[in-house]
C-alpha cells in the first residue's frame, strides 16, 4: 500500500513534523552536507526493517548511525584516544566513524547487521543537527535512492525515487558536498573503508601515517565475519515444512503452528526483518541437538535479504573463524 509521502520545508516547524514522524516509527528523508539520508530511529527494529524495504535492498548491510554530537557517539560506540582525536578534529562533518560497538546500548542489530562494530557520523548540516536535536535519539540513515540507483543531493530526487514508500522528505536544498561521507574504520589498525567527503589526505595527515584500504562502499570490511556473526552455534536448515522431533521450528506465516518460534505468524515479511536477529539469538539459545529449522520465506521484497541472511547463518563456517 502506497503512503502518502509529505514534503516538509526545513522549518521549524517542518522539522517539528519531521521529528513526531519519527518518533511513530516513520521514515523521514533528510538533507546533510553530503547526500539525502533515509532516516528511520535506529532504536526501533520496525522503522530499521522498513529502511531496508524502501530501499529494496536484497542484503542487510549495516547503516550509518547519525547522532548530534561526539557526547551523544560516546553512548553507542567505544573510543580510543585516537578515535577521540579524530572525532575532535573532523566532527561535525562528512566523516563516519566505524568503531566498536557497546553491549546492550538499545540500537537495534539490524542498523550494525549483527556486527559488533558502529559505524557513527555527526553530520554538519544545520537541518540535519536540528532535526537529530529534535528527534532526540540516533538516526539510521543511509543514502535515500532505491539500491542499485545513485545519491540524491536534492529533495526532488528522493521524490522521484521513494515518493510512496516513506512518509516525508525534509527539503533544504541542494547539498553542498554531493559525495557520501568517508568511512574510516577504527576497530583496530586505521583503514579507509569508504572514500568520500573528506580528503584521505588529511585523516593521514591527522593519524600520522598513511591509510591502508580494506572493504568497499558495498562490502564492508572483513566480509566473513559479516558473514558468521550470529551465525547461530547451532546447525540451521531452510525451508522446512516438516521439522524433525529434535529441531527447534522457527516458523513464518499461519502454516506453522506448532512452531516454538515464528519471524512473523501474520505472513508479515517487514515483522520479520525486524524480528530477525533477535530470534536468531533466541533460537541458538533454545536450540536442542537437531539444531534450528526455518520455515520457507518467500524471496520477495525483504524476503531476499532475509534469506540472504539465513542462507549466511546456514552456511558451513570457514574453520579459520569456528576456531
Ligand atoms: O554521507 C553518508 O555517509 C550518507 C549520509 C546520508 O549520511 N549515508 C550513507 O549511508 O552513505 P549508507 O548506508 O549508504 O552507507 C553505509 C556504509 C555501507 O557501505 C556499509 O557497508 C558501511 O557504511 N558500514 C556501516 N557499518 C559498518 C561496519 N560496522 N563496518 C564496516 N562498514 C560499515
Ligand atoms: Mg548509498
Amino acid at each position: 500500500m502506497p503512503i502518502q509521502t509529505q514534503s516538509l520545508d526545513a522549518t521549524s516547524d517542518g522539522i517539528a513534523v519531521a521529528a513526531d514522524l519519527l518518533r511513530a516509527g516513520g521514515l523521514v528523508g533528510f538533507a546533510t552536507e553530503t547526500v539525502y539520508g533515509l532516516g528511520g530511529d535506529a532504536r526501533n527494529d520496525r522503522a530499521v526493517a522498513r529502511i531496508f524495504a524502501a530501499k529494496g535492498r536484497p542484503h542487510f548491510n549495516p547503516l550509518i548511525v547519525h547522532v548530534p554530537d561526539l557526547v551523544s557517539a560516546l553512548a553507542y560506540a567505544r573510543f580510543s584516544d585516537q578515535a577521540l582525536e579524530i572525532a575532535r578534529a573532523f566532527w561535525p562533518g562528512p566523516l563516519t566513524l566505524v568503531l566498536p560497538l557497546r553491549a546492550d546500548v538499545g540500537l537495534s542489530p539490524l542498523v550494525t547487521a549483527g556486527l559488533d562494530s558502529v559505524a557513527i557520523r555527526v553530520p554538519a548540516h544545520p537541518v540535519a543537527r536540528a532535526l537529530l536535536r529534535a528527534f532526540d535519539g540516533p538516526l539510521a540513515a543511509p543514502s535515500a535512492n532505491p539500491s542499485g540507483r545513485v545519491s540524491p543531493t536534492r529533495a526532488a530526487h528522493v521524490l522521484t525515487g521513494l515518493s510512496g514508500r516513506i512518509e516525508a522528505v525534509l527539503d533544504a536544498g541542494p547539498c553542498a558536498v554531493g559525495v557520501e561521507s568517508t568511512i574510516l574504520g577504527l576497530v583496530d589498525t586505521p583503514q579507509l573503508l569508504r572514500p568520500g567527503g573528506v580528503p584521505v589526505e588529511a585523516l593521514e595527515q591527522a593519524l600520522g601515517h598513511p591509510l591502508t584500504t580494506g572493504g568497499s562502499a558495498e562490502k564492508p570490511n572483513a566480509p566473513g565475519q559479516l558473514a558468521s556473526h550470529y551465525a547461530p552455534n547451532a546447525g540451521v536448515r531452510l525451508g522446512v515444512t516438516a521439522p524433525r522431533a529434535d529441531e527447534l521450528w522457527v516458523g513464518f506465516g499461519p502454516d506453522c503452528p506448532n512452531a516454538a518460534l515464528s519471524l512473523s505468524a501474520s505472513g508479515d515479511l517487514v515483522e520479520a526483518a525486524a524480528n530477525l536477529f533477535h530470534i536468531l539469538r533466541e533460537a541458538d539459545t533454545g536450540a536442542g541437538a537437531g539444531g534450528i529449522a526455518f520455515a520457507p520465506i518467500p524471496e520477495t521484497g525483504l524476503g531476499r535479504a532475509i534469506n540472504d541472511r539465513l542462507r549466511r547463518a546456514a552456511a558451513p563456517r570457514p574453520a579459520e573463524i569456528v576456531a
